[in-house]
Parts: structure tokens; C-alpha cells; sequence
């Protein structure tokens, strides 16, 4: 079987992980931690870095650190993971869903406006599947509103938007390192900023609100949403990599939209000017005259030993929104279209040019 993604680890991985067992420090203090989070804020052009847990605690974290809470509302994309939505949620604050661009999958800038109101406080960009977000046209109706910018870049390691790394323009931004991710540490994420009080802020809810000053005194509920030492050694090992990785990304792209441009009935991923799409995943929307349903055409990729995953399904269809109230009654055509049509194809950095034809070839032979 081909998967659709699988990590990529080699030996510099097992060298800073031993390094972490023989010295004993495979909990949340130690070097390798304050390394990835140094290496990898500057990396994305924000002072300061601080691991968590995962994506989702990283998105949790950043929206507490700014304080939103019940009555306030997140503007964020209908099509995103739940943990874009469930962030805001955990937090008491409602997510407010805008419909996304049809060639790029990104929340369109253009239907924000609409959806401020006074309880505003946030726009969450999810740069998907790799392709960052229009940021000036956010940026500015951020600045307009004063709202705070989350970046959700979980999926967008390395991506660029006029020559300015993903992550690097929000208030706040937040990353995932999680298996499949361009660089990875088994279960992993961060959250960046330039702001020193936000940042701190950050390290102390992350860490049960522990006082600096007075131990075991907490004057805040805080999270335990420590990362280990043993994962940002992984972590590090792949930053140290990254160039490698994205590029990786994206010559499979290359690979992919070359072998079947001319397969009729598919949109395939944009990469619009002024922007560097890193392809975290490879994913294809069928169009009408598709010969086969996607159903159809994932079952028989399975057959042939292909894995691929259906797209996200559409935050305002999601069942637990609907039961706390939560769900919009709007209508999100674009999501909804692209959640019932879109898969992707396996995406990760170890595949290989073979492995890409033999897709390819597979899904001409199947229709
Ligand atoms: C856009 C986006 N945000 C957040 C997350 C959550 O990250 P994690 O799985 O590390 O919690 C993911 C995970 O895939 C994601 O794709």
C-alpha cells in the first residue's frame, strides 16, 4: 500500500533522541526545546517560539493567552479541521464560519466584513493544504476592526506569501508538527509571536500557570501543554532539514499536475502568484464531468494499493457544533462542495517519482 503520508526520519533523528535518553532529559525542561523553539520562530519571522503539545493545544493557548473568551467570536474558515473551531470553543468564545475560496480553499477575504460584529475579537487564516492566505487583505481588515490575527499555519511549514514565511504574520500563529506534517515530532506543536508579554504569557499557561516567582501559586488556570525534550529533539533534527522537506513537497506537485493535467474533470491545487505553496498534501477536487463519484475512485485507488483521504468535512455540517448550538445557519457553497468532492492523493517527502506514475497511470487506467 502506498500511504498517504508517512514520516521521513533519518539519522540525524535518532542521534539528538539518544543524545536526550543518555543524558536524561526526556522531559519538558532541556535544550533541545528552547533550540527548536529559538530556530524555528526565526525561522518564521516571530521573536519568540513556545512548544506545546500539538496543533490543536497550540491554537487553545493562543487564543487564551489573548484572552477570548465567553461572548466574544472567532472568525475563522468553514473548511478547516475541527480544531480550528474547537479552540475557539474550549475557550467559551462561538466560531463564526466564512466561505472559502474556490481555486486556493483559503477563507475569502472578501465575505470577512459581513460577519464582524462588535464581538469580534479574531480572524483565524488556515493557510490549507499548504497554500498561505491572502495576509494583506486580512491584515488590513484586521487593522480596520483591531482584531487580533491567529494564523493557523499547522499545515503551511516553510509556505510564503510575498517573500514572508507562513507564521510570520500573525499576532499569534500556531503550528503542528504531528506525523504527517512537512516536519514532524510524532505529536507536536507551537505558537509563535513577536510580542514579549504574549509570549510569557504563553510559557506560564502552558505550564499550569506556575508563578516564576512563587512555586506552586497559580493566580490563573493554566494547561499542561508541555512538550518533551525527546520531541524537540525530533523536531529540531527535522527544522535542521526543512529546505530539504518542503522542497521534497514540492516537486511531487510538479510531478503529480504534470502526469494528469490532462485527465478531464479535476481541479487541481493553485499556487497564485507572489506565493510559495508547499503541497502539504496533494488534493483534488472532481469536477461534474468526473467520470466517477470520489467514492468510487478512492475505493479503487485502495484496490490498487493507493491511500488517499477524503478533504475536511465542513465546519458547519460538523454534528458536535450542531449539538451545542453552534452550527451556522448560513449557507457555505464552496466548502460544502469542496468537502463532498476533494480528496488527496499520498503527499509525504519519501515518495518517489515511480510511486507518482503509478498513480497517475492508475487513475487514467480507472476511468
Ligand atoms: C489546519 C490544522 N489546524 C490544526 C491542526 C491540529 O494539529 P494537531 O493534529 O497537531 O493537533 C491540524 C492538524 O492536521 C490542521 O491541519
Amino acid at each position: 500500500m502506498i500511504p498517504v503520508c508517512v514520516p521521513y526520519l533519518g539519522k540525524k533523528e535518532e542521534r539528538y533522541l539518544n543524545d536526550c535518553i543518555k543524558t536524561n532529559w526526556i522531559s519538558s525542561a532541556g535544550e533541545y526545546i528552547s533550540k527548536f523553539e529559538e530556530s524555528f520562530s526565526q525561522y518564521c519571522g516571530q521573536k519568540y517560539g513556545i512548544a506545546t503539545t500539538n496543533g490543536t493545544t497550540a491554537l487553545h493557548l493562543a487564543l487564551a493567552a489573548l484572552k477570548i473568551g465567553p461572548g466574544d467570536e472567532v472568525i475563522m474558515p468553514a473548511f478547516s479541521i475541527a480544531s480550528t473551531a474547537f479552540a475557539a470553543v474550549y475557550c467559551g468564545a462561538k466560531p463564526i464560519f466564512v466561505d472559502v475560496e474556490p481555486d486556493t480553499w483559503n477563507i475569502n477575504p472578501a465575505l470577512i466584513e459581513a460577519r464582524i460584529t462588535k464581538k469580534t475579537k479574531a480572524i483565524i487564516p488556515v493557510h490549507m493544504y499548504g497554500h498561505p492566505c491572502d495576509m494583506d487583505a486580512i491584515m488590513k481588515i484586521a487593522r480596520k476592526y483591531k482584531l487580533y490575527v491567529v494564523e493557523d499555519a499547522a499545515e503551511a511549514h516553510g509556505a510564503e506569501y510575498k517573500g514572508k514565511k507562513a507564521g510570520g504574520f500573525g499576532h499569534i500563529s500556531c503550528f503542528s508538527f504531528y506525523a504527517n506534517k512537512i516536519i514532524t515530532c510524532g505529536e507536536g506543536g507551537m505558537v509563535l509571536t513577536s510580542d514579549k508579554k504574549l509570549a510569557e504569557r504563553c510559557q506560564r499557561l502552558k505550564n499550569l500557570s506556575f508563578l516564576k516567582e512563587k512555586r506552586f501559586w497559580h493566580e490563573e488556570l493554566g494547561f499542561n501543554f508541555r512538550m518533551t525534550n525527546m520531541q524537540a529533539a525530533i523536531g529540531l533534527a527535522q527544522f535542521e532539514q526543512i529546505e530539504k522537506y518542503v522542497n521534497l513537497r514540492r516537486k511531487n506537485a510538479v510531478l503529480y499536475t504534470k502526469f494528469l493535467k490532462d485527465v478531464p474533470g479535476i481541479q487541481f491545487p493553485v499556487e497564485r502568484k507572489n506565493v510559495k505553496n508547499v503541497y502539504w498534501m496533494y488534493g483534488l477536487v472532481l469536477e461534474k464531468d468526473f467520470p466517477l463519484t470520489r467514492e468510487q475512485l478512492m475505493n479503487k485507488l485502495r484496490d490498487k494499493g493507493i491511500e488517499t483521504r477524503t478533504f475536511f468535512i465542513s465546519l458547519h455540517n460538523q454534528p458536535v457544533l450542531k449539538k451545542i448550538g453552534l452550527a451556522a445557519k448560513e449557507k457555505f457553497p464552496v466548502s460544502a462542495n469542496i468537502s463532498r468532492q476533494g480528496l488527496y492523493l499520498p503527499s509525504g517527502s519519501g515518495l518517489n517519482k515511480q510511486e507518482i506514475k503509478y498513480i497517475c497511470d492508475s487513475i487514467k487506467e480507472l476511468i
